[in-house]
């Protein structure tokens, strides 16, 4: 049974890769400092996979710990490094905090790994690491220009795992840049639980669905789209969390530095997604076409061929599954709440 660590294990992607990489047989280990995440999730995942991961409570930056853990489990093979911080505004509003987080928190967890000869990871980038596209489908290879701070850091990690493997190529890193994800998993007991007031379309159509909110603001009815609204790659999480079993499969019996886009290759539009999740669930979502969203661009989607020939995975899950799935789980949250 082969052990992976993985940084930020109790997070929205990472709580579901660690019950995917159970059901496919990996011994896990999580690293988590529950700074965006709940403990009670560790009891989620053993409830969904009647297995309790090893957890550690801490931070990717405390060198000590990371060497305590790698020493404790000397048998881990890998790490999946989802650990980050990702608000693009407040990443603007305090830009040395995601520099810290992100940035130096992957160094850390790299000089670890080398010192201890873990030298395989998978790490979470993302679509906004390119530059404001054309309306063509996004290429591994298009021009990078990351428009925020939290981009910044992304595209600064990738390169310095693109280093790291230049200065010892017994490495295997596979960067997966994430298009936009959503859903939850079918038992509707983990899924995202934004604080405060989301930022991302799903939690902000749920929450209206449900009466938490009042209205949808729609950012921007002018775009150059079918019906005037920004698309985007929506991406089912159980896809997403595939990916990374595809990447980890791949990443056993190849070396190399590798970048994949996981995405569908599909734009949905703002009103698309409304319309498909009020059909889906029943529900009914008000909504007010607003002005833009400051740095919103009208599409982004991938191309993600590259993914399909290289680690053989495309996503399967269509829009009314992660219409479905969110839904669950938000209507989990809602009796969480009202108890
Ligand atoms: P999340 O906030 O739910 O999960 C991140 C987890 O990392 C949290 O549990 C948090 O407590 C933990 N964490 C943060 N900083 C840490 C640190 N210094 N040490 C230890 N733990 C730390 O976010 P998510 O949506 O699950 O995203 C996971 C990764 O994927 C992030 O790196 C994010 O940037 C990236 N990503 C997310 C999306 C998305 O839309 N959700 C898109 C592209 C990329
Ligand atoms: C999707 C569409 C909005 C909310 C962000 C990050 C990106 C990545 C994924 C991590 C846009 C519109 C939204 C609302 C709306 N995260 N919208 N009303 O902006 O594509 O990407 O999350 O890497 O870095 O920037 O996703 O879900 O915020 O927005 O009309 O209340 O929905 O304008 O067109 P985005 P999103």
């Amino acid at each position: 049974m082969q052990k992976i660590l993985v940084t930020g294990g109790l997070g929205y992607i990472g709580s579901h890769t660690v019950v995917g990489l159970i059901e496919a047989g990996f011994d896990v280990v999580i690293l988590d400092n529950l700074s965006n995440a709940d403990k009670t999730t560790l009891d989620r995942i053993a409830q969904i996979t009647h297995h309790t991961p090893i957890f550690f409570e801490g931070d990717i930056r405390d060198t000590e710990l990371l060497s305590k853990i790698c020493l404790k489990h000397p048998d881990i093979k890998a790490v999946i490094h989802f650990a980050g911080l990702k608000a693009v505004g407040e990443s603007v509003a305090h830009p040395l905090k995601y520099y810290d987080n992100n940035v130096v928190g992957s160094i850390r967890l790299i000089e670890a790994m080398q010192k201890h000869h873990i030298k395989n990871i998978i790490f979470s980038s993302s679509a906004t690491v390119y530059a404001p596209q054309k309306e063509a489908a996004l290429r591994e290879d298009d021009s990078k220009t990351p428009s925020n701070p939290y981009g910044q850091t992304k595209w600064m990690i990738e390169n310095i795992l693109k280093d790291q493997y230049g200065s010892d190529p017994t490495w295997r890193i596979s960067v997966l840049r994430y298009f936009n994800p959503v859903g939850a998993h079918g038992s509707g007991l983990i899924g995202e639980n934004p604080k405060g007031i989301p930022n991302n379309l799903f939690p902000y159509i749920a929450q209206t669905a449900s009466g938490i909110r009042q209205k949808l603001n729609v950012f921007g009815g002018d775009y150059p789209t079918a019906d005037g609204t920004a698309m985007r790659d929506y991406i089912h999480i159980d896809d997403l969390v595939k990916g990374h079993i595809a990447a980890l499969k791949y990443s056993s019996d190849h070396k190399g530095y590798h970048a994949f886009n996981l995405g569908t290759g599909k734009g949905t539009s703002v009103l698309e997604a409304i319309k498909v999740f009020e059909k889906t669930n029943e529900v009914k979502i008000p909504y007010e076409v607003t002005a833009r969203r400051e740095g919103d661009i009208a599409t982004c989607f991938a191309n993600a061929d590259l993914a399909y020939k290289v680690l053989g995975w495309k996503a399967t899950k269509n829009l009314e599954d992660m219409c479905r799935d969110h839904w669950r789980w938000q209507q989990h949250l809602n009796q969480c709440r009202s108890h």
